[in-house]
């Protein structure tokens, strides 16, 4: 089997500073160190006398202190703090996949688990997040991929790159299938917070056993740059998934744990700005692909500053984002990098200004691509 590279991330790292409007990103216009500093009354002397030893290897006690509060019954000893959800995300597909597993993902999503599990050689199925339901899966379709002898389920909930969070029933199916057969379910919340509406996201931490909680500080936080994410985990089964951690990055960087701790002790706070930023800015998408009448489609996201549009052209997601990307200098996210077609993803978290500058340039190309 060969290496399946990640896509969707080599489009972004090779473009996403390059080009003048950047609508691939997922995340909220993020914080400055001195935005973040002043949110959290931390004085710049304070990060200034941070010493930039090796960190505390699972994360420091008090920001995983301050994870576990997110959590029914949870400790700093259920928590590893990762270089990004990502690591957290590689840790634990590495941990429990061997070749010739089968695990089940939902699809669409962040690919990042879905290659991985391959590359580990597992045998991958889905379960399909459906337009025609609004976004939810079919529940058959859930019996089909979870069968008895799977090793591990994978969600990301809320959605990437829908913007959906599973309602109560899809979700008590997933679960269902997932304890009946005895698999692991690794559930990747990194939008979780980001709602539109303020209301959380119930985590899938707390309902089934063996379950691995990821999360961290890129997206409703606001800080892709900290790269701080963590796990909740099982503490009997935290010393296996910390002996991969010893592998990957040893240890999260001294400054951003430092700076993580500070920002969720204020995280009502920060969670509020994003929330601010989500509800200006999505109005302004939602008029604006209006006037392309029946060549689009889309839904209203629950939650991300994500927008999964479909359009009826014939054109090929890949192709109409770099035509855009060459023509217009706009990075858009292509469907194919969730492996659906006819379809973009829109990121709508930009500084407001900037995000109604770049849909103006964008709107002679979609007339052109989408209408024509
Ligand atoms: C669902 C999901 N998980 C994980 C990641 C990785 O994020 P990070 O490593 O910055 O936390 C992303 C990034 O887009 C994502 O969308």
């Amino acid at each position: 089997m060969s290496f399946i590279p990640f896509e969707l991330e080599r489009w972004q790292s090779t473009w996403e500073n390059r080009v003048s409007f950047n609508l691939s990103e997922s995340g909220v216009h993020p914080l400055t160190i001195d935005e973040l500093l002043r949110i959290t009354d931390t004085h710049r002397d304070e990060l200034a006398d941070v010493r930039l030893g090796y960190s505390q290897a699972d994360g420091t006690e008090p920001l995983r202190e301050e994870i576990a509060k997110l959590y029914q019954g949870v400790t700093a000893e259920n928590v590893i703090v990762t270089v990004g959800s990502s690591e957290a995300n590689f840790v634990t597909t590495w941990t429990l996949l061997q070749p010739g597993d089968h695990v089940a993902i939902l699809s669409p999503l962040y690919r990042q688990t879905w290659g991985l599990a391959q590359n580990f050689g597992a045998k991958v199925s889905t379960f399909e997040l459906k337009p025609e339901l609004e976004w939810e899966p079919d529940p058959e379709e859930i019996a089909r991929a979870i069968v008895p002898g799977t090793k591990l389920v994978i969600v990301t909930n809320p959605n990437n790159p829908t913007g959906h969070v599973l309602s109560n029933d899809a979700r008590a199916e997933i679960l269902a299938r997932t304890e009946a057969v005895g698999a692991w379910l690794l559930a990747d919340e990194v939008y979780l917070g980001a709602e539109l509406s303020g209301q959380t996201t119930e985590t899938f931490w707390g309902s089934y056993e063996k379950t691995v909680a990821v999360n961290g500080l890129s997206k409703a936080y606001a800080l892709p740059g900290l790269r701080i994410g963590w796990l909740v985990a099982p503490a009997e089964f935290k010393e296996a998934l910390w002996s991969r951690h010893d592998y990957t990055v040893i240890s999260p960087a001294s400054a951003s744990d430092f700076l993580a701790t500070r920002a969720l002790r204020v995280r009502d706070k920060i969670l509020a700005r994003t929330r601010a930023i989500l509800n200006e800015n999505y109005p302004i998408l939602d008029s604006w692909l209006r006037q392309f009448g029946p060549a689009v489609n889309w839904w209203r996201p629950d939650c991300g500053a994500i927008s999964f549009v479909q359009y009826e052209q014939a054109i090929a997601s890949l192709d109409l984002a770099e035509r855009i990307r060459q023509e217009n200098d706009v990075l858009i996210e292509p469907g194919e990098h969730f492996g659906f077609e006819r379809s973009i993803r829109f990121g709508y978290g930009n500084e407001t200004g900037e995000f109604k500058r770049a849909l103006d340039v964008l709107t002679p190309a979609f007339k052109k691509y989408l209408m024509d």
